[in-house]
């Protein structure tokens, strides 16, 4: 039994793969392995023989089997290490230097508004840019005869003839996902909608496709004040200042009752803007408690909850923090501008690191 048990421990140590050890089990403790042929052999023995040799054998038995297991996890991890030596790559290593991209300042901004609003606990939502009329107008109690249709400049969807769908727009605003978070996520509701809307307009200050985002906040008990704090804290951490002053404009939306407008106060003296000092004014958003008739549509109990709303236009904001002189040049691809404009692919803002360093 001793030469058995050095043969095979041998053997086990030696083996330099899963299969020869695998050959090994078989041999030694296998239903034909030679320790299993000599356990047979033990009903020929007198019954004192067998008191010493049945233990003894069933103890080498064991010892052999935790010698092929010990064996079988060193290989596995030897295997592990020389793979992870041979699939090593540092990637301390710089990239490359011909990679010349760069992050649009429309994406940059809507990160920058994305990381603060996260901050602030509201998600984001996002929804089709080719939208249904109604929840770009009806749902928003924009009714067909009403004149906000008109002002808003909407591109149709072409439609076949005796297609009898509901007619679908351009979104032109970020608005409709409104409605359609409250339909999927019901109150209480935290959300901004980033994206791309279009009306039919152009010039130094307006391109078809733009961008916006909206907020939108439901709850029981949400107020104006609310809405001053959110966005005055936005505003400070937008602009990278310590102090703003904002300025709650009474103006009308059909979707929000009261409505506001939303100037902060600045200056342009020597030709740039400083946000929080002068005798200026700037708008920069829309906003006001959602409409009754709003929340209604989106499949929520008025009565029981209300909130608040807002929808800014991210290219002019980012036009503002950038000093972009002309709108225009966000969508014309050009290189240069894009190179002089554009952000550092790997810079992602947060509020802690600092937003557009
Ligand atoms: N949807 C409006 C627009 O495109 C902007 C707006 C104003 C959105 C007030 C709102 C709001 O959510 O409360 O001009």
């Amino acid at each position: 039994m001793d030469d058995l048990k050095a043969k095979y421990l041998t053997l086990i140590a030696d083996a330099a793969d899963e299969s020869t050890l695998e050959d090994l089990r078989v041999t030694a403790v296998g239903k034909k392995g030679e320790i299993s042929l000599k356990m047979r052999e033990l009903g020929k023995m007198t019954p004192e023989e067998r008191q010493v040799a049945g233990p003894a054998l069933n103890a080498l038995k064991d010892e052999i089997n935790s010698a092929l297991a010990a064996k079988k996890a060193a290989l596995a991890d030897a295997a592990l290490d020389a793979r992870l030596r041979s699939e090593w790559l540092d990637v301390t290593l710089p990239a490359r230097g011909r990679g010349r991209g760069t992050i649009h300042p429309i994406s940059q901004v809507m990160e920058e508004v994305t990381a603060i609003f996260g901050e602030l606990g509201f998600s984001v939502a996002e929804g089709p840019r080719v939208e249904t009329d109604w929840y770009n107008f009806d749902a928003l109690n924009i009714p067909g005869h009403h004149p906000a249709r008109a002002e808003m400049d909407t591109f149709y969807m072409h439609r076949a003839e005796g297609d009898d769908r509901p007619p679908h727009v351009l979104r032109t605003h970020t608005s409709p996902v409104q409605i359609r978070s409250m339909e999927a996520m019901g109150a209480p509701l935290r959300i901004i909608c980033p994206g791309g809307v279009y009306r039919a307009d152009y010039d130094q200050t307006h391109t078809p496709m733009f961008h916006q985002i909206e907020g939108l906040a439901l709850d029981t008990d949400i107020s104006m004040a609310n809405l001053k704090w959110v966005l005055e804290e936005f505003v400070k951490a937008f602009f990278e200042v310590d102090d703003v002053e904002l300025r709650f404009r009474a103006s009308h939306f059909p979707f929000t009752e009261p409505s506001a407008e939303v100037d902060i106060r600045c200056s342009w003296e020597g030709g740039t803007l400083k946000i929080g000092e002068g005798d200026d004014w700037l708008e920069i958003l829309g906003s006001g408690m959602v409409h009754p008739k709003v929340i209604a549509a989106g499949g929520i109990d008025p009565d029981v909850y209300q909130g608040f709303a807002f929808g800014m236009g991210i290219d002019r904001i980012a036009m503002l923090k950038y000093g972009i002189p002309d709108l225009r040049a966000f969508f014309d691809s050009d290189l240069r501008w894009l190179r002089h404009y554009g952000f550092a692919s790997l810079d992602v803002p947060n509020l802690h690191g600092g937003l557009s360093r």
